[in-house]
């Protein structure tokens, strides 16, 4: 579906920002679900603003209209949303069945829903009923927001972070590791930034070399939020053994000689975002796939005695993001060069 892109005013683009910062306040909460926004304006005033709060709970559209006080039109407003309003039912009814009681004047879009089942239906039913639909509005905010969903969406497979610890000597773990004599490299405000990684993404992977080497529990403890799935990754026969992560209640072990192998089952089961924790020989078949859309690098000051596992050698094309200093780690944010939303 085509659409023409006008030039945003400056009070478009403010409410869409209200819209934005609506939206991230779902992030933990709307599971497989975008983060959406939504702010009602009538003759340039707030009227009311809703958003997504949880799974299976209202979309932005209507949270916004009950705010508002469930009116039965909204002839002279516009309505702002982050994403184009839904058209199918799901667990909730279709928001353009709303948007076209309402009949407001204008509807401003950030972003077209890349979800087969909406993908400019939305939008067609809208403007189809005259409803004026700009769309586009601070669109590449919207999806670097979304970038999960999107990515799951748009490319049907998982949005995928690789996030490692390693000392300022490049290793992220023992030869002989064992879990009573595990490195731990980075202090606990890194631990709780690793957590809170964990809360955003719908599911964490690790190789059956780090399950044999820590036997780690891979829940969620220091920071608030669901639980990921976990996703083990052997690539030979599982051992036996009662591994501390098998007390989680959702776990999936993954026996593939390759990451190739691997990948279709890892596709069906991440959700729309994997993190991926380890270790080292996990990461770089990542990276060597080309399989990444995120790196969390977690470098360590302090010095560490002794050898060990190499960290993963950062792929050619990954662009330094952002640097971000927590207590005495340094995390590195890399994306790649070029992005694919
Ligand atoms: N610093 C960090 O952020 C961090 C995070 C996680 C882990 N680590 C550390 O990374 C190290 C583990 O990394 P890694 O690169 O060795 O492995 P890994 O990437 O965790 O797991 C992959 C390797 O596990 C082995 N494996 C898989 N299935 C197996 C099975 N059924 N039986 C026996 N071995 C199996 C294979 O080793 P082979 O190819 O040799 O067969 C495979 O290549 C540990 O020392 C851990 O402490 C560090």
């Amino acid at each position: 579906m085509e659409f023409t892109i006008p030039n945003w005013s400056a009070e478009d683009e403010k409410w869409m920002r209200r819209c934005l910062i609506l939206a991230e306040k779902g992030k933990y909460q709307v599971g497989s679900n975008p983060m959406v926004g939504c702010v009602l304006v009538e003759g340039g005033q707030w009227i009311s603003e809703g958003y997504h709060k949880r799974f299976g709970e209202a979309h932005a559209e209507v949270d916004a209209w009950k705010n508002a006080g469930q009116p039965d039109s909204f002839e002279q407003g516009t309505i702002y949303v982050s994403l184009e309003p839904c058209s199918h039912h799901g667990k909730t009814p279709p928001c353009t069945d709303l948007l076209l009681r309402l009949r407001p004047s204008r509807v401003v879009l950030a972003s077209t829903d890349p979800d087969v089942r909406v993908s400019g239906n939305g939008i067609r039913r809208l403007s189809e009923a005259g409803i004026k639909v700009d769309v586009g509005c601070l669109d590449a905010e919207n999806r670097h927001l979304n970038r999960h969903y999107f990515t799951q969406r748009t490319h049907n497979r998982p949005f995928v972070a690789l996030k490692w610890a390693e000392t300022c000597g490049g290793m992220v773990g023992k030869s002989q590791a064992s879990p009573e004599s595990r490195l731990m490299i980075s202090g606990p405000q890194a631990l709780v930034y690793g957590h809170r990684l964990r809360a955003e993404h719908q599911s964490i992977l690790v190789g059956g070399g780090t399950v044999l080497a820590d036997n780690p529990q891979l829940n969620l403890r220091y920071f608030s939020g669901n639980s990921p799935q976990i996703l083990v990754w052997w690539t030979r026969s599982s051992p036996l053994g009662n591994y501390r992560f098998k007390s989680n209640a959702h776990f999936t072990e993954i026996t593939a000689a390759s990451l190739k192998q691997a990948w279709p089952e890892i596709t069906a089961s991440a959700g729309n975002s994997v993190l991926v924790e380890g270790g080292a020989k996990t990461q770089s078949a990542f990276i060597e796939m080309g399989m990444w859309d995120e790196i969390h690098r977690i470098v360590n000051q302090e010095p560490h005695k002794g050898g060990g596992i190499s960290a993963p050698r950062l792929p050619n094309n990954a662009a330094l993001i952002k640097t971000l200093p927590i207590g005495n780690d340094t995390v590195y944010i890399y994306r790649p060069k070029k992005q694919i939303l």
